[in-house]
């Protein structure tokens, strides 16, 4: 074909496809007005024509009688001030000073925790109740939930609830909403390795997936490229494995906040040590801990995975480890695995790991290469092609697995990408019909799906274009893990969407586009 035909063929396709879009995007404007933006869409809604006024004079979150949590609740008390903020932002200075109510006003938001153990100071973990009622009526709303967890998933739902009127003052129909999440590990991996990121950009991300229902923070947090991590038992892991000692490490106390800010918003923190691969940073503070490269019979000065040949690997990595178990709350540990040759020590340091009484997480490559895995070992499918092979093998062996691999928001491309990722359905995977006798069926397979995970991998990310490029696209799996799998409808989907991300605009949150329209509250810059 002649450069010019193609460029020619180019044009067009490039017309054609934005034509469509922007017939699709002109049919959806037409309807905005009257369709909820709820994302990602709870899986029952019973909305009304009836519509309340909320003001910010009168309008109070408040712990219904009956709770078993209170005013001591501090996870709760935290996120009724974080969604009375959402609800009225800027209005509030305006309309402080009034504290007339309207003739017909939602005074208040009762929430209530219904189990004798309200959670407050735990953390979730894989089991953890999400489900939460939802009825919104005057002159009072009820949130009622089991635990904290719940509420917190009911208080986000309520506040997406409220839509402002061409006065600017808020409103609420008159609504009832059932809802729980279809899987129950929904997360996002950040990569800090390649890019230092700032607590700052770590912090607002958490606050973003809290907005989208995410509960899992897959912190990549070292590889080969940096070492950020400061531990106590091995500080100079950080002083020469990071970009620098002191700028662009995660303190211990970093470290604690990250955990604390995701666990009051719901969100798991599970820390990712890659090994015996993407273990170049950690040489540098490890004298003999790589496998130092031959070419001929001299040293060529590089290194290959952490020496499976040294005791004294396995001593630091028993150390190391038994730290990390007690640094980070979570049940389950992600120790990587992924592209390295597995002749070696894995099985050993899953030993250790074991040992610290975690569970862990690996990437698909240590079942592929037969390691023996614990019962409990939660496998990530992230290879693309041959994705649905991989599930009903994974599955078919009896293990948990979450997907990732449609889901590598890193690689970017012009248009709307984010309806590709939702279009995903993660339980679309024959079982082993095949070996049905003697393997579990194809029900009991996809029951070992648990979820899966959106990854922004760092090589071209950093604290400068982090969070547009993660939102809206990584909403998109949000609706996919959490609603129910009826949920499909795109161009549905589009007006909700921009509606929302609209909504993480106006909380601060720099989201970008989908496509050409506006957002009442618009960026306004740094
Ligand atoms: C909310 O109520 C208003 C009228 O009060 C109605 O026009 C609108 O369609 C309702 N929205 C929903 C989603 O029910
Ligand atoms: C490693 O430890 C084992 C048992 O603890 C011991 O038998 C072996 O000699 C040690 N190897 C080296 C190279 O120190
Ligand atoms: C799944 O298992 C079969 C049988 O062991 C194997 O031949 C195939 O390569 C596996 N598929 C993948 C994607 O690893």
């Amino acid at each position: 074909m002649s450069a010019q035909l193609r460029f020619v063929l180019l044009l067009l396709t490039v017309t054609v496809s934005q034509c469509w879009l922007f017939g699709d995007f002109l049919g959806i404007k037409e309807k905005e007005l009257d369709e909820l933006a709820l994302w990602p869409l709870p899986q029952k809604i019973q909305s009304s024509a009836v519509s309340f006024k909320l003001s910010p004079g009168s309008f109070q979150i408040t712990h219904a009688k009956q709770s078993s949590a209170g005013p001591s609740c501090s996870l709760l008390e935290n996120a009724f001030r974080r969604y009375f903020e959402y609800i009225f932002g800027d209005l509030k200075r305006q309309e402080k000073s009034r504290k007339k109510a309207f003739d017909s006003d939602v005074v208040e938001l009762q929430v209530w925790i219904t189990s004798s153990d309200p959670e407050c100071d735990g953390y979730p973990n894989l089991q953890t109740d999400e489900s939460y009622q939802l009825s919104v009526d005057e002159p009072s709303a009820v949130l009622k939930a089991a635990n904290v967890w719940g509420a917190l998933r009911g208080l986000e739902t309520f506040s997406q609830l409220v839509y402002e009127d061409n006065y600017g003052v808020n409103n609420i129909n008159k609504t009832d909403v059932s809802d729980f999440p279809r899987f129950p590990h929904r997360g996002i991996l950040l990569d800090s390795s390649r890019h230092f990121l700032s607590l700052k950009v770590i912090l607002a991300n958490l606050e973003a997936m809290a907005m989208n229902k995410f509960n899992v923070f897959h912190w990549h947090i070292v590889d080969d490229p940096s070492f950020p991590f400061m531990s106590r038992t091995f500080p100079e892991l950080s002083q020469k494995g990071a970009y620098h000692p002191f700028t662009h490490v995660y303190t211990p106390s970093d470290v604690k906040m990250v955990i604390e800010f995701a666990r009051m918003r719901g969100i798991r923190v599970i820390p990712e040590f890659d090994t015996p691969g993407h273990t170049q940073s950690w040489g540098n503070g490890m004298k003999d801990l790589l496998t130092p490269c031959f070419s001929g019979s001299s040293p060529s000065g590089s290194f290959g995975p952490v020496n499976p040949i040294l005791n004294s690997s396995y001593e630091f990595m028993t150390q190391f480890f038994k730290e990390i178990s007690t640094v980070f709350p979570d049940a389950y540990i992600h120790l990587g695995g992924d592209e390295v040759d597995f002749s070696c020590c894995v099985h050993v340091l899953l030993d250790i790991v074991t040992a610290t009484k975690k569970g862990y997480m690996v990437w698909q490559e240590v079942f592929d290469n037969g390691v023996k895995l614990k019962s409990d070992t939660v496998v990530e499918v992230w290879i693309g092609n041959k994705m649905e092979e991989e599930l009903q093998n994974v599955t078919g062996a009896g293990f948990t697995t979450i997907l990732s691999a449609p889901w590598y928001l890193d690689w970017i491309s012009y248009g709307q990408d984010w309806q590709r990722y939702y279009k995903v359905e993660p339980l679309n995977f024959p079982g082993q019909f095949l070996r049905l006798i003697f393997f579990p069926s194809t029900d009991t397979q996809k029951k070992l799906v648990i979820g899966g995970e959106a990854c922004l991998w760092g090589e071209y990310v950093d604290a400068t274009n982090l969070t547009p490029r993660l939102w809206p696209r990584a909403s998109a799996v949000a609706e996919r893990l959490w609603s129910d799998k009826s949920v499909t409808d795109v161009g549905n989907a589009y007006t909700r969407l921009a509606q929302h991300r609209c909504r993480m605009v106006k909380r601060g949150i720099p989201a970008e586009p989908l496509f050409v329209g506006h957002c009442r509250h618009e960026y306004k810059g740094l």
